[in-house]
Parts: C-alpha cells; sequence; structure tokens
C-alpha cells in the first residue's frame, strides 16, 4: 500500500490540548488505518528566516511542520485565506477584502509548502491535501515534476459560479484544481457549483458523470460528507456525563433544561443571529422564562482580523443585553464562554441538553451537529435545531431544520424542541442516528482514497493542446 501524505495547513500533532477543529477531526481515522505523514504549518511565526521543517513521530504517524514568517502569516493566513477565501467561499462578498499582495503572499506560502514536500515526497506517495489554503499546492508539485496521484478535499462550502467568480483571480486559483486528480466536496450542491464552474466558466468538457477533461490531465469531482466516529462518540458522551466537570454544570443549572451551541467565533456560524432568536423565545414564548438555560460555548478565533474582532463584539453585546433584560438573580439566560473544552467535556454536555442549536448562516459540513446526535441517550434523547444552510442537513433531516435568518422561526423551534413528546425525540433521533452511521467517519477517508487511488484516464499525459477556456 502506498504511503499516505496529508497536507493541511493545520496539523493535529496530539498533544491532549483541546481543540475544536472539524478537519483535524476528520483526518485523524485515515492515519489510524495507514500510518503516514502529515505535513503542514507549525503553527509558529519565524521571527526571520523559517528554520529547516521538524519532524515529530507519534505511533504510526510522522508529523512533519514548518514555520511561517510574520509576512507570509499575515499575507498568506490572515490575508488571502481568511480575508477572501474564507468569506467568498462562505457567500460573504459583503466582507471579503482582496489585495495583491495578499494574493502574492498565498502563491509563496503554496510554493512554500510545494518546496518542502519535495524533500520528503516518494514517488509512490499517495497525497491528500486539505482545504482552501492550499488550493494551488497540485500545481506548484506538478510544475517541479512530482507525477503521484493526489486528492484535495474541500471541508468549506463552494458557492454557486455567480458568486465564485467575484473572486478577483479566479481564472487562476479555481481552475488549478484541476491539478488534483480528485477534487472532493462535502453535498452535491457544492460539487455541482464547482462541475457548473468548470463547464460554463472554463469550458472543460465533461468525460462522464464524475469527471472533466483538463489541460494534462482529467480531474475526478466527487462527494464524500464528513462525517463522526458515531458509536465511539456515544460511549464516550455515555460516559461523560458521570464526570465531576459534567456534573458540576449540571448541577448549577437547579433543574432548568439546557440548550447547546458550540462553535468557533466565526460570522459564519450564525451567532449573534442565534442569540436573537433566543430572546425571541424569551419574548414570544415567556413559560420558558427562568426554565431554561443556553450555554453558548465559542472559543476565539482568527483574532487578528477585524471581521472577528467585530463579531467578538457584537456577541458579548448581545449576550450582555439578554442577560441584563431577563435575568434574574437567580437565573442567567445565556451562558457565554470563549474557552475551548476538551472533547470528552464537550460530549458529556451535548447529551446533558434538551435541544443543541447548530444554526451556521453557510457551512460546509459542521461535526458539532452530528456530535450532538451521537451523544444522546437514545432513550431519551435531546432535539437538534439544525440550519439548513448546513452540510449536515442534508443527511440529518430529521432534525428540527430551519432558517438562521429567521429568527422568529427559529425561537418556534426552539420552544417545539423543548416541549417535544419523548416519542417524537426517540423516533427523530433513531433517524439522524442511522444516517450518522450509515455514512461513519471510519468509512471517509477510504473511500477518499479509494477512489484517488482508483485509475482512471488521466495519469498525467504528456500534455494536450489547449482548449480554449470558455
Ligand atoms: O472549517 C474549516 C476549518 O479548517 C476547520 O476544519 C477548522 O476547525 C477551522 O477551519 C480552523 O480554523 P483556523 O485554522 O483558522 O483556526
Amino acid at each position: 500500500m502506498s504511503r499516505l501524505v496529508v497536507v493541511s495547513n493545520r496539523v493535529g500533532i496530539p498533544d491532549g490540548k483541546a481543540r475544536a477543529g472539524g478537519l483535524e477531526v476528520a483526518i485523524r481515522p485515515a492515519f489510524k488505518q495507514r500510518g503516514g505523514l502529515w505535513f503542514g504549518w507549525s503553527g509558529k511565526i519565524a521571527d526571520d528566516e523559517p528554520g529547516p521543517a521538524e519532524h515529530t513521530v507519534r505511533d504510526n504517524v510522522t508529523y512533519v511542520t514548518v514555520d511561517l514568517k510574520k509576512d507570509d502569516y499575515e499575507e498568506f493566513y490572515n490575508g488571502f485565506a481568511n480575508r477572501v477565501l474564507w468569506p467568498i467561499l462562505h457567500y460573504r462578498l459583503d466582507l471579503a477584502e482582496f489585495t495583491r499582495r495578499d494574493l502574492g503572499g498565498y502563491l509563496r506560502v503554496n510554493q512554500f509548502f510545494a518546496d518542502n514536500l519535495e524533500k520528503i515526497l516518494r514517488p509512490d506517495d499517495i497525497v491528500w491535501v486539505h482545504d482552501y489554503h492550499l488550493m494551488p499546492l497540485a500545481k506548484a508539485l506538478r510544475d517541479r515534476g512530482h507525477k503521484n496521484r493526489i486528492g484535495f478535499f474541500i471541508h468549506i462550502p463552494f458557492p454557486p459560479a455567480e458568486i465564485a467568480t467575484a473572486l478577483p483571480n479566479h481564472e487562476q486559483l479555481i481552475p488549478a484544481l484541476s491539478y488534483y486528480n480528485l477534487v472532493g466536496f462535502q453535498t452535491e450542491t457544492d460539487a455541482t457549483n464547482f462541475a457548473r464552474y468548470l463547464t460554463t466558466e472554463r469550458g472543460l468538457r465533461r468525460l462522464d458523470a464524475d469527471s472533466f477533461a483538463f489541460d494534462e490531465s482529467d480531474v475526478r469531482v466527487g462527494v464524500f460528507p464528513v462525517g463522526v466516529e458515531t458509536e465511539p462518540f456515544q460511549r464516550l458522551a455515555r460516559r461523560a456525563v458521570n464526570s465531576s466537570f459534567v456534573r458540576e454544570v449540571m448541577d448549577s443549572l437547579s433543574g432548568r433544561a439546557m440548550i447547546i451551541g458550540v462553535d468557533r467565533l466565526d460570522y459564519s456560524k450564525g451567532i449573534p443571529e442565534r442569540m436573537d432568536a433566543f430572546e425571541r423565545l424569551l419574548t414570544n414564548f415567556p413559560q420558558w422564562r427562568s426554565k431554561v438555560t443556553y450555554l453558548q460555548i465559542t472559543p476565539r478565533s482568527r483574532a487578528d482580523i477585524q471581521e472577528y474582532a467585530d463579531i467578538a463584539r457584537q456577541v458579548g453585546a448581545k449576550v450582555g443585553n439578554i442577560n441584563g433584560a431577563y435575568g434574574e438573580a437567580s437565573w442567567t439566560p445565556v451562558r457565554y464562554i470563549n474557552k475551548a473544552h476538551s472533547r470528552t467535556a464537550l460530549a458529556g454536555l451535548y447529551r446533558s441538553a434538551r435541544a443543541g442549536l447548530v444554526t451556521p448562516l453557510r457551512d460546509g459540513m459542521n461535526l458539532v451537529a452530528k456530535e450532538y446526535i451521537a451523544a444522546q441517550d437514545p432513550e431519551d434523547p435531546g432535539v437538534l435545531i439544525l440550519s439548513r444552510f448546513a452540510g449536515a442537513a442534508r443527511e440529518c433531516t430529521a432534525a428540527l431544520l430551519v432558517n438562521p435568518y429567521d429568527s422568529e422561526g427559529v425561537a418556534i423551534a426552539i420552544d417545539r424542541a423543548l416541549a417535544m413528546p419523548l416519542a417524537e425525540r426517540r423516533q427523530r433521533h433513531a433517524d439522524n442516528y442511522k444516517a450518522l452511521l450509515a455514512n461513519d467517519l471510519g468509512q471517509w477517508a477510504e473511500r477518499f482514497l479509494a477512489t484517488l487511488e482508483r485509475p482512471h484516464r488521466d495519469a498525467i499525459q504528456a500534455p494536450r493542446p489547449r482548449r480554449a477556456a470558455g
């Protein structure tokens, strides 16, 4: 079996620290099966020239990490990746701030990754690149002569061509994905959007249901929705409810029902809109006042970026207003916490919560939604309230699906969840749980890698004559 080389911006070296990252959770099982190598950024910023890559071996996996220079971090990570690609791919053209300087930094770091990978890649390695930070990496490797099979999976949404074309230099960046042998998406919608971009914007010819002819090779497009490790997570949650931490939290609620939300502090997660919905609940359904506590766990992220500082202020103000207007000396309606919690703590809290509020404005998948379902006690499960704009809504159709922009509608869904009869809760949970099992994380990586390994007509042949772009 070929060696697996995973490349992503963040590298999850096991260190026992709490993390909220979906990517890291998703990749881990791939290594359990095969071992291999994981390459990416160390998370450190070098004062001047970064030193040589650092190698760490844990279990069957070699972690190879590089530092970034200050300018690279600014232009690549804060700049192009998170101030341009992130908002545009989440349909937020209004928040994108494009500069040519940041684009230059983005391309430079991709070249830097390729230079470092060149030192460790073997000809028969299978390479799996993750997420929007590394869209041009396959091209950078092909330019260096690497003929490995290289796959790309994007964990976040891919918007319709009308939005994608608002990305300045999209003609350079998006078609660069065609240098991968396989490009994977979370949902059919994302894959269809990309396929339509290739055909209508770039004039690529469709070869069959999932392949397109590209300059020097063919590119295959696939849908691989990320799952969770359903049964292990269920077992973890069962144990975790008895931990002293979870008991302490539940005791402190004095018998009140708990609603839980867990998200990185990011504008795509719809947290201010969710606060509005909770406020609506307290206004329109006063019977729940003092009967329910909403716990929102929200680790800060990308704090150097203005939009993230803005959302932090906005959420803080809304929480303060709700607690000021509705709270009692003996009851705080919203508990808002910026600290990251361990997976075990979260699993226990999910299982203890009567409702899970997962209402992103747009999300690739959202593994919190799936973990909330996995964590429930099937005999007495809580209810998932899920945005129809999260990838997870395609599979978790027995959740209460909501439009996160409609705070009144979300308030009605919260009321319905809190009052839902046991039989309906059990049925909805059983249906959702079945959907999780049908697409367990254990099969995800193998499905992607098997598709990537399966030969098709491409095999990086001699360049064919260039077709005119449409
Ligand atoms: O959703 C995309 C993603 O890469 C997640 O997998 C991860 O949790 C998050 O973004 C982390 O963002 P950052 O690396 O910027 O902290």
